[in-house]
């Protein structure tokens, strides 16, 4: 069930009441069989707000794991798992997750896992979350620099989705969370690619959020429900995340980890150059890199790669799990709303696409 609205606190109430056995007198936080996963940061943002909603929440019932990326790896998991044995979490006990799409990545995979798997929820606290990561089942964490390399596809049986968090988000994660948001319009074409072209609303204009986190969360639950497992359609939702996850991969190698967003923003920009080699109707596509670009440089700060990080960015875009053993496999826009998956390019257009865009970002 994928919840989007603005009485977040009567909403997640009701439905964890109904999941209880709601006869007892307890608070429903304080039931033993639920457990809350949180961010620090989210931990300082928002869970006070949840603690309301359920009336006080056991302290060792809280775990509050390290942001972002650094909370996606085995041994998180393994703090994680640990901490579900020793409150005795069962096979009927809840997960839920506070957080963003990191969070919800790895707290979804913990509970896919933990005794062949538990149950969760998901309320994403980030535009990237709301609109992408915490719906459609993938979870999964990091093996080394490779991204989202170990996971299951297991679906939170609830989804709270709320404008309400995005007023205390950084304005570097609004724009992280708006690359997806682009990606989508992409896909849609019509009204979305338009409405990706408008200013970005302020964060306090909850109505104007409400609207954008709808149709973004129709668009990727109408093709997750389409191809769960990601065998065909699917694909299309890596739209710029072939080379949008080779960069975040390289940048994250160097030291100077980028949002994922800014690297899939600028994913969207050269694999859409990289589509005009394959389109049948060159001029659109043309028109399409063009806006695409003039969007991505208003928004978003530039990544820069030497000519040098080129076989290191195409020894990622190689390890792409789209691929198969012969060909490199990209989804690519050849308009908005015309997108495909499945199309093979050699990796020589690659390398040269890449270098076009050398110092270009800038
Ligand atoms: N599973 C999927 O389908 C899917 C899809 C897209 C992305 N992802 C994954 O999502 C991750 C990126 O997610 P993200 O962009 O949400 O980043 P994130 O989870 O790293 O969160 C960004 C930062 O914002 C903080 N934060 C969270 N909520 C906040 C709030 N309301 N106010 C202030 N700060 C807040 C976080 O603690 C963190 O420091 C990547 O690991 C990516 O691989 C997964």
């Amino acid at each position: 069930m994928i919840w989007c609205g603005l009485d977040i606190a009567t909403e997640f109430s009701e439905a964890l009441s109904s999941r209880l056995d709601t006869v007892s007198e307890a608070p429903i936080g304080s039931k033993p069989d639920i457990f809350f996963l949180c961010s620090q940061s989210t931990h300082a943002l928002c869970l006070s707000f949840i603690d309301d909603c359920v009336g006080g929440i056991p302290e060792s019932h809280i775990l509050a794991i390290p942001d972002g990326e650094d909370a996606k790896n085995l041994t998180i998991c393994e703090t994680i798992y640990t901490w579900l044995q020793s409150n005795q979490a069962q096979r009927s006990s809840l997960l839920i997750n506070i957080g963003g799409g990191a969070l919800c990545d790895v707290g979804g995979f913990c509970a896919s896992t933990y005794l062949r798997g538990i149950e969760f929820w998901n309320i994403p606290t980030t535009l990237l979350a709301m609109v992408d990561a915490s719906v459609g089942g993938k979870t999964g964490i990091n093996l080394g620099h490779y991204k989202n390399y170990i996971g299951t596809f297991t679906q939170a049986t609830h989804i709270f989705i709320t404008p309400h968090w995005l007023k205390t988000l950084p304005p570097a994660e609004i724009l992280s969370g708006w690359a997806e948001v682009i990606k989508h319009g992409i896909l849609s074409g019509g009204k979305a690619w338009s409405q990706v072209q408008q200013p970005i609303p302020n964060t306090n204009d909850h109505q104007a959020w409400l609207n954008i986190l709808e149709w973004n969360i129709k668009i990727k639950s109408r093709i997750v429900k389409a191809d769960f497992e990601e065998k065909g359609e699917r694909k299309l939702l890596n739209l710029g995340h072939s080379i949008g996850h080779a960069l975040e991969s390289l940048s994250l190698d160097q030291g100077k980890p980028i949002p994922h967003g800014y690297a899939v923003a600028w994913g969207l920009v050269i694999e859409t150059s990289l589509a005009i080699g394959s389109s049948p109707t060159k001029e659109e596509t043309e028109s399409l890199a063009e806006s695409l670009k003039a969007i991505v440089k208003g928004l978003y700060t530039p990544i820069s790669f030497t000519q040098n990080d080129v076989p290191a960015l195409m020894n990622f875009i190689r390890a792409d799990k789209k691929n198969n053993q012969n060909n490199l496999l990209f989804s690519l826009a050849f308009a908005p709303g015309n997108c495909h998956f499945n199309i093979a390019v050699s990796p020589e257009d690659v390398i040269q696409t890449l270098n076009r865009y050398v110092g270009q970002t800038d």
